[in-house]
């Protein structure tokens, strides 16, 4: 008999990674004890579109296996009464960000054509105009055509150092040369069969190499935006594909170097930092997405700093007397997206088992599901009375702790 009771936070592992849900204009405390600590804090805020975004996710086995059904919900609001508010939050953040970062450390601040000119004054304010590095073109050719004005089709993601200390090593991002364009060159094949380009000038000949690497300018337009039906999509609108973080933290940190995302969103830098060995911290105000960026990490050791939901549910859980097993049927709960006559097994995205000691989760197992496994693990083989505390997360995102009675 499970009994539903709230929790402040999860612990996995030795809890050395965080996931914390708060806003960062009341900065939680976890997200503090960091400052002066980070090598790189990457934020991707809202845009100030005006736009209410939704989020869709996959509900139950069916949803998982062939991507439908996916209910929608909303994701997070980009809406703001004035542009001084809006001015107001990026103020923060980059003071935030500037707090955070050791000497060695960089901080990047992606936004679009809307606020990138006035988030470029502030972060000249904040960091210092020397401190300027970059402003990087992330080209895409996805979204509308406009046709009274040249198509919107880039972002703009700034690069600021926050002392003359700051490490950047641009071997770390080689692409293949043949990703360059050199049309206006003549080819050619060496005696070993290597391709390459060639100019002549001043009557000496430069080669260039097909299989030499070179690294990245300025803009980018190697990196596409995700298609529909890419596997990394986590149904979070406006997320980045993790290939972007990627080539933003691989030059600036080394295993082990702290990175931090205000506004985390789906988690795509933090996927990016621990692909990478980093530790990560990522803050969101918004609880689902807490719960999304959750289920992409693999990481052993996280904290979740998240309350529980308090909307009633009803776990379904099944002891055979005498017998080493624990299954758990599913979570009874209602949702208004949620299918009609939808089953309890299928309202669970995913499940933990553990123990809570002062309203923390510590949890030991952890069942979730994915494209790759849509099938939810239901049974343990283990004694029933081991299993003290359960989190559940059910499809529309909501985390609850249950604890057992009696
Ligand atoms: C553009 S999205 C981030 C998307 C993310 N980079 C990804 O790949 O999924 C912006 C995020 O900022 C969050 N946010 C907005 N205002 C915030 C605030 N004051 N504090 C913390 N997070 C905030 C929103 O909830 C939203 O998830």
């Amino acid at each position: 008999m499970f009994e539903q009771t709230a929790v402040s936070r999860e612990v996995f592992g030795d809890g050395s990674n965080l996931l914390v849900c708060g806003d960062v204009m009341k900065l939680p405390e976890e997200i503090r004890a960091l400052y002066g600590k980070v090598q790189c804090v990457c934020v991707d805020p809202p845009f100030m579109t005006g736009e209410r975004f939704i989020r869709r996710r996959p509900y139950g086995e069916k949803g998982w296996r062939t991507g439908s059904p996916a209910p929608k919900y909303p994701a997070y609001e980009d809406r703001f009464t004035n542009e001084k508010n809006y001015l107001k939050l990026l103020r923060r953040l980059a003071a935030v960000s500037r707090e955070l970062l050791k000497d060695t450390g960089v901080f990047y601040l992606h936004l679009d054509w809307r606020m990138a000119a006035p988030a470029r004054l502030i972060c000249d304010k904040t960091f210092g105009k020397t401190r300027f590095l970059n402003e990087i073109i992330w080209a895409y050719e996805s979204g509308g055509r406009a046709k009274k004005y040249f198509s919107r089709k880039h972002d703009v993601i700034l690069l600021y150092a926050r002392s003359e200390k700051s490490t950047f090593d641009l071997t770390r991002v080689p692409i293949p040369r043949g990703a360059e364009r050199r049309n206006h060159m003549a080819r050619g094949k060496d005696e070993q069969g290597r391709m390459f380009s060639r100019i002549t000038s001043n009557g000496k000949e430069y080669r260039y190499y097909d299989d030499e690497p070179v690294y990245p300018g300025d803009v980018w337009t190697d990196i596409s935006h995700l298609q529909q039906r890419d596997p990394e999509r986590t149904g979070y609108a406006t997320q980045k594909p993790v290939r972007l973080l990627e080539r933003m933290l691989l030059p600036v940190t080394a295993a082990g170097d702290w990175v931090v995302d205000l506004c985390c969103g789906s988690g795509t830098a933090l996927e990016a930092a621990e692909r990478l060995e980093c530790r990560f911290a990522g803050l969101d105000k918004n609880p689902e997405a807490i719960a999304v960026a959750r289920s992409r990490l693999k990481t052993e050791d996280l904290t979740v700093v998240c309350g529980t939901s308090r909307e009633p549910a009803r776990l379904l859980t099944e002891e055979k007397p005498g017998e080493p097993s624990f299954t758990l049927l599913g979570l009874e709960t209602e949702h208004p997206a949620f299918p009609k006559n939808g089953n309890p097994a299928d309202h669970l995205e995913a499940w933990e088992t553990g123990r809570i000691e002062e309203g923390v989760f510590y949890a030991d197992q952890r069942f979730c599901r994915s494209f790759r496994y849509p099938e939810l693990v239901m049974s343990l083989r283990s004694d029933p009375e081991s299993v003290k505390a359960v989190m559940t997360t059910d499809a529309a995102g909501r985390r609850r702790a249950f604890v057992r009675k009696g």
